[in-house]
């Protein structure tokens, strides 16, 4: 379980999230959503072990281990992995070559990698994602449009095959067609071993995946849980209904 309890947490002695607090079992999907500013982002990158962010107080658990004061690496080989709402540029590493680093330092170096099956399974995930094959051999992220990095951030996780997952905004700057590339290879990743947490204010991303949990963040809190009746609520009423306590 990835677990956030009661968490506070603070960047330029600013208070961001303000005691939040939620449990993701493995085979749930929750969705986050909230306005702009509201603290999402935060929420996500400090799970990862953003060091910009102090944790105030509270806790962020994954299967019941602490990952406060933990390097992002550290918290990557717990089996998280976030999918970044603005990817970095890496020129002169390659997709593929980043990738290979990744997955390496995930496994410690400790099983022998076979080159022609890194390649066959990456060009098989490139290849859900609509993705051309000479993809893999550009710089990370440089000269990307909005569409390709965030291809390039789930190509990412499904090479990785991590246990949990948080996707920040990861439906913004798609198309109707990659929109459905990434929801596919979303739900494909689906099952028991597997938990997300899909930060979005789009309704789209949200109606192909289906979540089982929504959520709605306001001011770093969480104002409102349910299911899927809240996106509904969402698209007749807007936010304005659930900062007026709307159920
Ligand atoms: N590096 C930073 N320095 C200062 N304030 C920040 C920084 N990053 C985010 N914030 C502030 O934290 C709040 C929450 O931002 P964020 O988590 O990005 O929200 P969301 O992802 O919900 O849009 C905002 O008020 C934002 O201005
Ligand atoms: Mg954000």
């Amino acid at each position: 379980m990835l677990a956030v309890k009661n968490l506070k947490l603070s960047i330029d002695k600013k208070i961001v999230v303000d005691g939040l607090s939620l449990e993701i079992s493995t085979g749930e999907v929750h969705a986050i959503i909230g306005k702009n500013g509201a603290g999402k982002s935060s929420l996500a990158k400090a799970i990862a072990g953003h060091p910009d962010y102090e944790v105030v107080s509270g806790d962020i658990t994954v299967d019941g281990e602490s990952v406060i004061g933990k390097q992002p690496d550290e918290i990557a080989r717990m089996g998280f992995f976030l999918a970044f709402q603005n990817p970095v540029e890496i020129p002169g590493v390659t997709v593929a070559n980043f990738i290979r680093a990744a997955l390496q330092a995930k496994e410690h170096g400790t099983t022998s990698f076979n080159a022609i099956d890194f390649y066959k399974k990456l060009y098989e995930k490139m290849d859900v994602l609509g993705m051309e094959k000479s993809f893999s051999s550009r710089s990370l992220n440089d000269g990307f449009s909005g569409g390709e990095r965030k291809r390039c951030e789930i190509l990412q996780m499904l090479m990785l095959e991590p246990k949990y997952v948080v996707f920040d905004e990861t439906d913004s700057g798609l198309d109707i067609d990659a929109l459905k590339m990434v929801s596919a290879a979303i739900n494909s990743m689906r099952n028991r071993n597997f938990a997300a947490m899909v930060i979005t204010h789009h309704n789209k991303l949200l109606e192909y995946v289906h979540p089982d949990f929504v959520h709605v963040i306001s001011d770093g809190k969480i104002i409102k849980s349910g299911g899927f009746e809240i996106i509904r609520n969402l698209e007749k009423f807007g936010y304005q209904f659930f900062d007026a306590g709307g159920q």
